[in-house]
C-alpha cells in the first residue's frame, strides 16, 4: 500500500477507513479505545492481520493514560482493555494472539516503571506491524512457485495490502508473481453482503496493474468452468490444527468449485493465524452480522421489511479440501496436523 492501512502517528490510531473504498480514500483517527473497537466492529480495519495490528494499538491506546501506582493495578486495567477488544469480532485469532502478544510483554516487564512499560508495550506493537511486512512478503515469495506463467488465479474477499500492514496474504502471491514478470491475471469474486471483492480486491490489484475481472460470487462455478481459472487462492481468519480454515462466507462454495473443477485451492496465510489450541473448524467461532447488511447493506433496501435473515460472516473449509497452505514459514500440505505443527517447529 503507498499508504499504510494502520500505523501509529503521533500518539493516535491512523488507518485508512475502508468501509468508503473505493468512492473515497480517507484516513481517520482513533485517539480513545471505543473508537478503536467500533473501527474494527464496524469493519473501518478489517482482515485478520490488520485486526491484529488495530488491537494491539488499540491496548497501547487504552493503557496510554493510566494513572496506575503498581504493576498489578496496571496488569488489572490492561485485563480490562484485552477483555474489551477481544468482544469487538470473535473468528480472525490474529486479534486474540495480538492481544495475549501485549500481555505477554506486560508481564515479561513487570519489573521496569509504568512509564517505560507503557513504552514498551507500543513498541512490541510497532514490532508486530514490522513483522507483519516481513511474513507478507515471505508468504508472497513462497506462493510464487505455486503459479505459472499465464495462471488467472481467483480469489474471495480481500486478504490484500488492506487487510495487512501493507502487502496482503493471498495477493501478496499474485503482487509478488506480478513483481516479477510473471504474466498472470484475477478474478475477484464480488463477496457478498460487504462487497470487500468489488470494493477492495478489484481496487487494490487495479492500483497495482494487475488485470482483474470482477464477478458475482455465484458465477464462479461457470466461470471454472469454461477453464479460466487455474488455481484459487485466499486468505484466512483461524486455521485449526487439522488445517480446516476458516475466511469470509463463501470461501468454502469455491472450495467445493475448486474440487469438482479440479483446480488446485491454496490457502495463503501468516502463521499467527494458526490455532493450536482449536483442533478442528467445528470449534471456531463464527461471527453473525447483522440483518441490515444483506437487507440494506448500501443504502438501498433489497430485501422485504421484516424478512428473516441469517449472516454468517465467515464459513470453514475442510482440510481435505485445501491444497495447500502457504505461510512465511513455508508450504504446509496434508496432512495439516503434521505439516503446520512441523513448519512452526
Ligand atoms: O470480514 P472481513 O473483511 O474482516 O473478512 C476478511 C477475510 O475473510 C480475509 O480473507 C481474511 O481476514 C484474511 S486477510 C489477510
Amino acid at each position: 500500500m503507498p499508504i499504510p492501512t494502520i500505523e501509529w502517528a503521533d500518539g493516535k490510531i491512523r488507518l485508512i477507513d475502508q468501509t468508503l473504498l473505493p468512492n473515497e480514500f480517507k484516513q481517520i483517527y482513533c485517539d480513545d479505545l471505543e473508537t478503536v473497537w467500533e473501527a474494527i466492529k464496524s469493519l473501518r480495519v478489517r482482515g485478520a492481520p490488520a485486526i491484529g495490528i488495530a488491537a494491539a494499538l488499540g491496548t497501547v491506546l487504552g493503557i496510554w493514560k493510566s494513572q496506575a501506582d503498581s504493576y498489578t493495578a496496571f496488569a488489572d486495567e490492561l485485563a480490562k482493555v484485552t477483555d474489551y477488544l477481544g468482544t469487538s469480532r470473535p473468528t480472525a485469532v490474529n486479534l486474540f494472539w495480538a492481544l495475549d502478544r501485549m500481555t505477554k510483554t506486560a508481564e515479561s516487564h513487570q519489573h521496569v516503571p509504568i512509564s517505560q512499560l507503557k513504552q514498551v508495550l507500543l513498541n512490541e506493537a510497532l514490532v508486530i506491524i514490522e513483522e507483519d511486512r516481513a511474513m507478507c512478503r515471505a508468504i508472497g515469495k513462497h506462493g510464487l512457485q505455486l503459479l505459472s506463467e499465464g495462471d488467472t488465479i481467483l480469489t474471495h474477499c480481500n486478504a490484500g495490502g488492506l487487510a495487512t500492514s501493507d502487502y496482503g496474504t493471498a495477493l501478496a502471491v499474485m503482487f509478488t508473481a506480478h513483481e516479477a514478470g510473471k504474466n498472470i491475471s484475477v478474478y475477484a469474486d464480488e463477496t457478498r453482503p460487504l462487497l470487500q471483492g468489488s470494493r477492495l480486491t478489484a481496487w487494490e490489484l487495479m492500483q497495482a496493474g494487475i488485470e482483474v475481472t470482477l464477478i458475482c460470487d455465484n458465477m464462479a462455478a461457470q466461470v471454472m468452468k469454461e477453464g479460466k481459472i487455474q488455481c484459487a487462492v485466499v486468505g484466512a481468519d483461524r486455521i485449526a490444527a487439522n488445517g480446516d480454515a476458516a475466511n469470509k462466507i463463501g470461501t468454502y462454495n469455491v472450495a467445493i468449485l475448486a474440487q469438482a473443477h479440479e483446480i488446485p485451492f491454496y490457502v495463503a496465510a501468516p502463521t499467527s493465524t494458526l490455532d493450536f489450541s482449536t483442533e478442528t473448524g467445528d470449534q471456531i467461532p463464527i461471527e453473525e452480522r447483522s440483518p441490515e447488511e444483506v437487507t440494506e447493506g448500501f443504502g438501498t433496501r433489497t430485501a422485504p421489511e421484516g424478512v428473516k435473515v441469517y449472516s454468517p460472516a465467515f464459513d470453514v473449509t475442510p482440510a481435505h479440501l485445501i491444497t495447500a497452505i502457504i505461510t512465511e514459514k513455508g508450504i504446509a500440505r496434508p496432512p495439516y496436523t503434521l505439516s503446520l505443527k512441523g513448519l512452526v517447529g
